[in-house]
C-alpha cells in the first residue's frame, strides 16, 4: 500500500502513439508504473471519462522581457512575469515553457542569463528553460560563451533578421551558425526582412496609412518568404541546422518544404495566430490587440498552415506568447492613435495554445490525437533536448500530465484565463475539450479551475543537445 505518491486511475492514457485504458503510478515526481490496475497510492485521482495526455511544452514564449531600448515601441511593458505566465500556461495544459533571455548590445550572454534567472527563480509554477536571444555576436560570444552555455544546458539561441536593435547582418548570421553548429547549439531564426519592412513602413506613413491594419501591409508574406529563403541558404552554406520560428503562411512553408525535401536539417514552428486569426482582425478599432510579427495573414492562408502541420513541413506549435495589455502600459503606450510602428508587437496565447489546437485540430478532424501530442508536447521536447523527461507519458519520464475533458464546451473569454493581460484575441471562440487537472512532476497544479500548485515548484531545466536530425525526415 501507499507505494506510490499518487495514482491516477480510470483515464484513457496517451502512451506510445494512442490512448489506452490504464492506471498511472507516480513516485518521486516520475511515472513509476503504467498498468491496467494500480491499487494504493498516497493520493488517488479518478480520471474516468477523461484523457490523460502529456503536459504541453511551449517552446516559444516571452515573459517579463525588458522593453527593448532600440525598438520603436520602447517603454511598453510585458504584462506577465513568471508567476502569471506560468500559471496561465498550466491552466492551458502546458507544464514546461522555454522563455527568451535577450542579450542587449554590449552585454554578455552570461549577464543576460543572470537577469533572467533572477526573474524566474522561485517564481514559476511549471518547469522552464531559456533560449538566449543573441543580438551582439562578439568574438567572445562566438568562441567562448556559446560553447560554454551548451555545456550548461542552454542549447538553443534565437537570432533576428528584423527589428533594428536585434537584426544581424548575413555575415553575422553565418558566424553565429558556424559557432553554434560546432558545439550542438540550435539556432532559431526570426525570418523577416528588416529593410523591406522599414521601406514599406515609411511609404505607408507618408500616405497617412498608420492604423493597425497597415501593420500587415508593412510586412507582407513576401518579406517573410525572402528572409526564410535567405535563412535556409545561409544555413545550407554553413551546413548547420536551423529552426524557423512563427512561420505564418504558404510561401514560407513552401520554402521550408523544399529545403526539407532536399534533406536539409531545417525545422519550423507555427503558432495559433496563423490558424485562428487573420489580417481582417487588424481592421477593427482595437486591431492592435492582434498585432504580432509576422502578422496574421489573409483568411485563405490558414488551410495551408493546417496542411503544413499535417504534412510535417511544420514540426511544432508554440504560442509566441508576448503579453501586452491594451492600455498605456502596453499596446497603447504611444496613445490610441499612434502609428502601427509604435505599437508593441505580440499577443498572449500561452493558455489557449493547446485548447485551440485540440478543438480545431483533433475534435474537428484535422489532426489525429497523436499528431496533436507530437506538435504540442513531444516534438518540442525532442527538438529542444528535453526528451525523455518531458513531452511523453512513459515509465521514468517526469509525471507531467494534463487530464482533458474531451467533451467540455468552452467559449473563450478573458475572465476565464489566468494571464495578466486584459484581453485575449480569441474571445468568443467556442472550443471543445479543455484540460481540467494538470500535474507537474507529480504535483497537482490545477484542479477544476482552482490553482493548487506552489509558486516555486517549477524548476530550471538544463537541456540536452538539440534533437534536429542532420537530414530532414531522417
Ligand atoms: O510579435 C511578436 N511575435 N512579438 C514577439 C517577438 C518575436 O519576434 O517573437
Ligand atoms: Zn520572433
Ligand atoms: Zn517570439
Amino acid at each position: 500500500m501507499n507505494d506510490f505518491d499518487c495514482v491516477i486511475h480510470g483515464a484513457e492514457v496517451f502512451v506510445g502513439q494512442s490512448l489506452a485504458r490504464c492506471d498511472v503510478g507516480v513516485r518521486n515526481g516520475k511515472v513509476a508504473a503504467l498498468a491496467e490496475r494500480i491499487d494504493g497510492g498516497h493520493s488517488r485521482f479518478d480520471g474516468s471519462g477523461k484523457w490523460l495526455l502529456p503536459g504541453g511544452v511551449d517552446a516559444h514564449c516571452h515573459i517579463d522581457q525588458p522593453p527593448n531600448p532600440g525598438s520603436a515601441a520602447r517603454g511598453a511593458q510585458m504584462a506577465d512575469d513568471f508567476e502569471s505566465g506560468s500559471r496561465s500556461a498550466a491552466f492551458g495544459g502546458t507544464t514546461t515553457l522555454i522563455a527568451f533571455a535577450p542579450q542587449f548590445k554590449g552585454q554578455s550572454l552570461r549577464d543576460a542569463l543572470q537577469v533572467y534567472h533572477a526573474r524566474a527563480t522561485g517564481r514559476s509554477f511549471i518547469d522552464y528553460g531559456f533560449h538566449m536571444i543573441v543580438s551582439d555576436p562578439t568574438d567572445d560570444v562566438l568562441q567562448h560563451e556559446i560553447p560554454a552555455l551548451v555545456e550548461e544546458g542552454y542549447t538553443s539561441i534565437k537570432i533576428y533578421l528584423t527589428y533594428e536593435a536585434l537584426r544581424l547582418s548575413d555575415r553575422q548570421v553565418l558566424e553565429v551558425l558556424d559557432a553554434s553548429n560546432g558545439c550542438g547549439m540550435l539556432t532559431m531564426v526570426h525570418a523577416e526582412n528588416l529593410d523591406c519592412i522599414l521601406w514599406l513602413t515609411d511609404r505607408l506613413e507618408r500616405q497617412g496609412k498608420t492604423a493597425p491594419r497597415y501593420h500587415a501591409e508593412s510586412r507582407p508574406m513576401l518579406v517573410e518568404r525572402e528572409a526564410t529563403f535567405r535563412a535556409v541558404a545561409l544555413a545550407e552554406l554553413v551546413g548547420a541546422p536551423i529552426l524557423i520560428v512563427h512561420v505564418s503562411g504558404r510561401e514560407a512553408i513552401d520554402v521550408i518544404a523544399e529545403a526539407r525535401a532536399r534533406g536539409l536539417p531545417i525545422v519550423a514552428e507555427t503558432c495559433p495566430q496563423y490558424l485562428f486569426l487573420s489580417s481582417d482582425d487588424l481592421h477593427t478599432e482595437d486591431g492592435a490587440k492582434c498585432m504580432c510579427s509576422p502578422p496574421p495573414r489573409a483568411k485563405e492562408n490558414a488551410p495551408f498552415v493546417w496542411r503544413g502541420l499535417q504534412s510535417g513541413a511544420l514540426s511544432l506549435v508554440s504560442s509566441d506568447h508576448a503579453p501586452y495589455r491594451f492600455d498605456e502600459s502596453g499596446k497603447l503606450k504611444y496613445g490610441p492613435r499612434a502609428s502601427f510602428r509604435f505599437i508593441a508587437n505580440g499577443i498572449p496565447g500561452l493558455e489557449t495554445r493547446m485548447p485551440l489546437l485540440f478543438s480545431e485540430g483533433v475534435m474537428a478532424g484535422r489532426l489525429s490525437l497523436a499528431e496533436f501530442v507530437e506538435l504540442c508536447c513531444t516534438a518540442p521536447a525532442r527538438i529542444y533536448g528535453l526528451l525523455p523527461h518531458k513531452g511523453q507519458i512513459a515509465v521514468g519520464a517526469d509525471a507531467d500530465f494534463a487530464l482533458w475533458d474531451p467533451t467540455r464546451k468552452t467559449v473563450i473569454n478573458n475572465a476565464l484565463l489566468h494571464h495578466n493581460v486584459d484581453y485575449t484575441p480569441y474571445a468568443g471562440m467556442q472550443v471543445t475539450g479543455w484540460p481540467t487537472q494538470v500535474w507537474v512532476r507529480g504535483e497537482l497544479v490545477c484542479n477544476d479551475g482552482v490553482l493548487k500548485g506552489a509558486l516555486g515548484h517549477g524548476q530550471f531545466l538544463r537541456r540536452g543537445k538539440h534533437g534536429v536530425p542532420m537530414r530532414a525526415n531522417a
